[in-house]
């Protein structure tokens, strides 16, 4: 920490100059056991700040209290106060951005100007949005057979719900699961990644600044043993998860055999297609962000490549081109485009792709396989791959890293085929100025999201998610609050007149 807490804003340099502890009812305790973890700045690799670690005790501390908050004070809020409060916790978060986008870039990785355009602004938008939803989720008057009968529904919180997120868009995820549940009255216990829990540790001090009645949010630290003891507990009503798909499948088996409910964003392998009348330029250009973007640390990441024969070259020119210049650095310096990998763990398993795929026969037309072992910070260039078949793993499987695959096509059908080759269903798009080919495409590729002439656009009001392995369930939008709501049906009989 020494040396880079002077190039630290104050505030930051504050919150990371002392171990953070769990949030439980508002109030910040250590783990019952005492355990902490260490976190690391991915730009340097060197340890940041110890954080307690959660286990099953604190699970069970965490839901009580979750449990506790809904038979209490923020169960018999009205609606409209709820909104109120995520209303609060959304100008609060904006009066503190700049921290925020400081702290994510020091703890994740994640250029601080990334997280200034893209994930602060987001993660304030999607409080925002719900804020206004609670004074509006109303329930509907029936119109039964029976005569002398009134049949209404209530909208009423699932109540206490697991959230465990990953760590490649720490605050955005935790904004993007926090807001609806929040907003349809749900208590939430939240479990940010092992790797990144500061910024959800400094957003749990905003939540008591707001004024959220304590027990409404907590938020646990903790690894994959703390989420799957979150996941069990028979206190939680609802999971949602976002991360990979080999968790979230243990994650829907649980769920299931406990029969709660359960929504999943998962990992993709999102196709991306140029075709021959594409704005070349454009496509390049967004095609490049597409997969790029976070270091590829992205669901949505368009990690496989079609382009038309006719303007293959072209693509292939602009693409290596933009790769060479491309500034990758430490997240804080204000240069750079791409920074770190999030840890050791995911440098050795996305270089573990390159090697894999020379190994396979494919060649690296822009890139190099970083050393053995990382020095000074988890960087990785980015890669781009051709000759590829679409059998090869660095085809099939999400490397989440700054790896593109680029293959040519002849026609349309050809390419909706292998487009759609692949267990995963998140999200797909294509450049073109045909409008009728655009919108042909979008309906004929399997994905949750379809991007034209644009990748990974995103609104709080949009539904954002996957099919197949790409997961159950929306977030964002309408559709979210549907999965944090039972609706329950109420008969009354109006007896002798
Ligand atoms: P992961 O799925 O293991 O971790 C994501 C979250 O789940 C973390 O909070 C973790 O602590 C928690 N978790 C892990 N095991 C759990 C379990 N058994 N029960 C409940 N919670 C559990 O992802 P990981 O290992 O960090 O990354 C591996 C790969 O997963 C990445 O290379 C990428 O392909 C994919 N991934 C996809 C993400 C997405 O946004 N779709 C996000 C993160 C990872
Ligand atoms: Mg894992």
């Amino acid at each position: 920490m020494d040396q880079l807490t002077s190039t630290l804003s104050p505030a930051v340099s504050a919150f990371v100059s002392r171990p953070r502890h769990l949030f439980i009812g508002n109030r910040f305790v250590p783990a019952a056991d005492g355990a902490v973890r260490a976190t690391v700045d991915p730009s340097t690799g060197r340890h940041l700040v110890d954080v307690a670690h959660a286990g099953e005790v604190d699970v069970d501390r965490a839901v009580a209290a979750a449990r506790a908050a809904l038979d209490g004070e923020w169960g018999s809020l009205p609606a409209a106060a709820r909104g109120l409060l995520l209303a609060r916790l959304a100008d609060l978060v904006e009066a503190h951005a700049g921290e925020f986008a400081e702290l994510e870039a020091l703890n994740s990785g994640k250029p601080v100007t990334a997280n200034e355009y893209v994930d602060v602004p987001a993660a304030i938008e999607h409080f925002r949005y719900y804020s206004g939803w609670p004074s509006k989720l109303e329930g509907g008057t029936i119109p039964v057979i029976a005569p002398d009968t009134l049949c209404y529904t209530r909208l009423e919180p699932v109540g206490v719900c697991a959230q465990i997120i990953p760590w490649n868009f720490p605050l955005m995820m935790a904004a993007w699961k926090l807001a609806p549940a929040l907003a349809a009255g749900c208590a939430v216990v939240l479990k940010p990644a092992e790797q990144t829990p500061l910024t959800a540790l400094r957003l749990a001090e905003l939540v008591v600044e707001a004024g959220f009645p304590a027990g409404a949010v907590n938020v646990l630290p903790g690894d994959g043993r703390t989420g799957a003891a979150l996941v069990a507990h028979p206190g939680v009503a609802k999971v949602a998860f976002t991360g990979s798909t080999e968790v979230g499948r243990e994650i829907a088996v649980r769920a299931g055999a406990d029969l709660k409910r359960v929504t999943l964003e998962l990992g993709g392998k999102s196709p991306n297609i140029i075709l021959d009348d594409a704005d070349v330029p454009a496509a390049v250009a967004g095609s490049y962000e597409g997969i790029f973007f976070n270091s590829g640390q992205s669901c949505v990441a368009g990690s496989r490549l079609y382009v038309h024969r006719s303007c293959y070259d072209q693509v292939l020119d602009g693409l290596v081109a933009a790769t060479r210049e491309a500034a990758v650095g430490p997240a804080l310096e204000r240069g750079t485009q791409l920074g770190p990998l999030v840890s050791a763990a995911q440098y050795h398993r996305v270089r573990g792709y390159l090697v894999d795929g020379l190994a396979a026969g494919a060649t690296m037309a822009a890139g190099e396989v970083p050393p053995v072992e990382p020095s000074d910070g988890y960087y990785v260039r980015p890669v781009i791959f051709t000759d590829v078949t679409p059998d090869m793993r660095i085809s099939r499987e999400e490397i989440f890293g700054p790896v593109l695959v680029v293959t040519p096509f002849d026609d349309i059908d050809e390419v909706v085929t292998l487009a759609n080759d692949t267990p995963y269903g998140l999200a797909a798009g294509v450049w073109t100025r045909s409008l009728g080919r655009a919108h042909r495409l979008a309906e004929r590729i399997r994905a949750g999201m379809f991007y034209i002439n644009t990748w990974a656009a995103g609104d709080p009001a949009a539904p954002w998610g996957g099919v197949k392995a790409s997961g159950i369930g929306r977030e964002m939008g309408r559709a979210n609050l549907d999965a944090y709501l039972e609706v329950k049906t109420v008969w009354a009989g109006y007896g002798r007149p």
